[in-house]
């Protein structure tokens, strides 16, 4: 029951969410929280609450849901939240990104509570490389996850990782080999946010090194789908995975934006490198309030600009993705 697709100033529609339900992350990625997670780690929204959140953005066009954190499961209610969401008429994709905490032990149940498809971050490809960039000596558990979700059928099954001068600038060469064997890898620049400013300087590597080594191994740039969002994908006709570039810096990236964000405390925020969010929440706490959720939401939609302020170094509100999911 869609009774009005959201659309925006410019043309563009939102399918898509990507709702963060907490803060919180166990891991210490150097471009994210080098010192962990420092945070209040609670008053995040409750099932209930997300429940009249996505039955509302449902009515209006959402039809694919990306639970996303800090670290999404480690809400000791992850379960509920991912059944919750995906037994809301309309949504037909929920997928999730997850640093891959304990993930033999849970893909299976992440699964089986209505979980379609999985992100998977991998920043390096031996365990030093890995521990060097998250802070944790996890890379085989990481893996082994990996290859149990593509096993259990999780559709699709994808590996962000971020492109890191010095560290893992060297490796490129192996993630493509490793994408050539089937894996579905996105790389995604570093993002200025307003906590890594320094490090951003030091260790942003434009996508262009990417592309330059795909386009010379004979890796095809696939065109992109109306639903596809802002990634560039490469294939190539003999190898069955394909690399994506998330590449935010690069002309016209916005012009595909596809995407809305909540955070974990119910702000609606219309660009990731925008203002500090809309607060929604008072708006949750009755299904009676369904109505005006939607109402309000088409009203802030109208306040979406055309794009980010990055190349400015504006970086917005966000002080690192944690705080409003990556
Ligand atoms: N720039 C680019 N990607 C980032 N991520 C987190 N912080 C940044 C940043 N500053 C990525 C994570 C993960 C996804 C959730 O977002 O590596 O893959
Ligand atoms: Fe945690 Fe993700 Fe940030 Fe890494 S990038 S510290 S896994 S929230």
């Amino acid at each position: 029951m869609v009774d009005k697709i959201l659309t925006d100033r410019f043309g563009r529609s939102f399918p898509y969410l990507r709702l963060s339900i907490t803060d919180v992350c166990n891991f210490k990625c150097t471009y994210c929280l080098p010192d962990g997670y420092k945070g209040e780690a609670d008053g995040f929204l409750g099932v209930d609450e997300i429940r009249r959140l996505i039955a509302g953005f449902a009515e209006l066009g959402t039809r694919k849901v990306r639970l996303t954190g800090g670290e999404p499961t480690l809400r000791k209610d992850f379960l509920d939240i991912a059944r919750v969401v995906s037994q809301t008429p309309g949504i037909e994709t929920v997928a999730m990104t997850t640093n891959g905490y304990k993930l033999p032990e849970r893909a299976q149940s992440f699964f089986d509570a209505g979980v379609n498809a999985i992100n998977v971050s991998i920043d390096g490809l031996t365990p030093e490389r890995f521990e060097l960039i998250t802070g944790k000596n996890r890379f085989e558990e990481v893996m082994d996850g990996l290859k149990l979700c593509q096993e259990i059928g999780f559709s699709p099954v994808k590996v962000n990782a971020v492109l890191l001068k010095d560290l893992n600038h060297s490796e490129l060469d192996a993630f493509i080999q490793w994408a050539a064997e089937g894996v579905n890898l996105r790389f995604i620049e570093l993002m200025e946010t307003g906590e890594n400013g320094a490090y951003f300087e030091k260790h942003h590597l434009s996508g262009d090194v990417l592309v330059k080594k795909l386009q010379a191994t004979g890796w095809v740039e696939a065109p992109r789908d109306a639903l596809g969002g802002p990634a560039r994908v490469w294939k190539h006709p003999n190898h069955i995975g394909s690399v994506g570039l998330i590449a935010p810096y690069s002309k016209d990236f916005c012009t595909t934006c596809n995407r809305l964000r909540v955070s974990a405390k119910g702000g609606l925020h219309l660009c990731l490198f925008g203002d500090g969010g809309h607060d929604l929440r008072p708006l949750l706490q009755k299904d009676s309030d369904k109505e005006a959720l939607k109402e309000t939401i088409c009203e802030l939609l109208d306040l979406k600009v055309a794009g980010h302020g990055l190349h400015e170094h504006n970086t917005g509100a966000t002080p690192h993705f944690a705080s409003i999911g990556g």
